[in-house]
């Protein structure tokens, strides 16, 4: 079976003091959730020591928005997946359109960081998704295609359902619009086609879909057979919000 999540992606925002009372009221709106989905927060790097503490004997995955693929080294500014490993996150978001399209951050790169991830026995979450000129020029299949070939370059097909892939149409982050739950199920149901033509047990993939995720849509979208769960931006600031989310994506997991 595999695994239902939501995932909160906090991006540039809160200080430490900010994200420790959020995630505090977070899990006292948690501490009786018993439904189907395990739930986390990637908080800026800055926050992840404090948000460790809070966490600890709660069901809370703790993860970072970004990595360096190497363990230590002369690349000011980077954090290495030892170092993450050491703070015990469990999962590592990589390849966001953000450090695609801002930090111009290639298939290439983000392969090796999704290798990295796994060989220091965390999750990567793997994002994927086209840009509206490639949807509306009817791209969406080839590009997904092809960031998925070439992020999943260094793992084997046994690997792959050990990454967890997030599909997040870059149109819809941060905009608003989300993409209609058959849209994203459609993107969803392919993704699969290409896990399975890759040699991978394709059901047991975790797909998340993201982007405008709120909590009057959660429900709709996690409806969807090939949709396990959601990773949010802006929603998952607010405890409320992102408590709500949880309660609300689809119950019959
Ligand atoms: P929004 O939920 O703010 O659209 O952001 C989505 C996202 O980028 C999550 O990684």
């Amino acid at each position: 079976m595999r695994r239902r999540l939501i995932l909160g992606n906090w991006k540039m925002h809160k200080t430490v003091s900010e994200a420790e009372a959020t995630v505090q009221d977070l899990l006292d709106r948690m501490k009786d959730y018993r439904g189907p989905y395990e739930w986390g927060i990637a908080p800026p790097f800055t926050a992840i020591s404090a948000l460790r503490t809070l966490r600890e004997g709660t069901s809370m995955l703790l993860g970072a928005q970004n990595c360096h693929p190497e363990p230590q080294g002369a690349f000011t500014g980077e954090i290495s997946v030892t170092m993450l490993q050491d703070l015990g996150v469990d999962f590592v978001i990589v390849g966001h359109s953000e450090r695609r399209h801002i930090f111009g951050e290639d298939d290439a790169f983000i392969a090796r960081k999704v290798r990295a991830v796994l060989d220091h026995g965390m999750t990567p979450v793997l994002c994927i998704g086209e840009r509206l000129e490639e949807r509306e020029q009817g791209h969406t299949e080839a590009v997904v295609k092809h960031q998925l070939l070439g992020s999943l370059a260094h793992v084997s097909p046994e690997e792959i359902p050990r990454v967890v892939l997030a599909y997040e149409p870059v149109w819809a982050i941060g905009t608003g619009k989300t993409a209609t739950p058959e849209t994203a199920q459609e993107v969803h149901a392919f993704i699969r086609t290409v896990l399975r033509d890759l040699g991978a047990d394709a059901e047991e993939v975790t797909i998340l879909y993201g982007g405008s995720v709120k909590p009057e849509n959660v429900t709709n979208l996690t409806r969807m057979p090939d949709i396990d769960g959601a990773l949010v931006g802006g929603a998952s600031l607010q405890s409320q919000s992102f408590a709500h989310i949880i309660n609300a994506a689809f119950p019959n997991a």
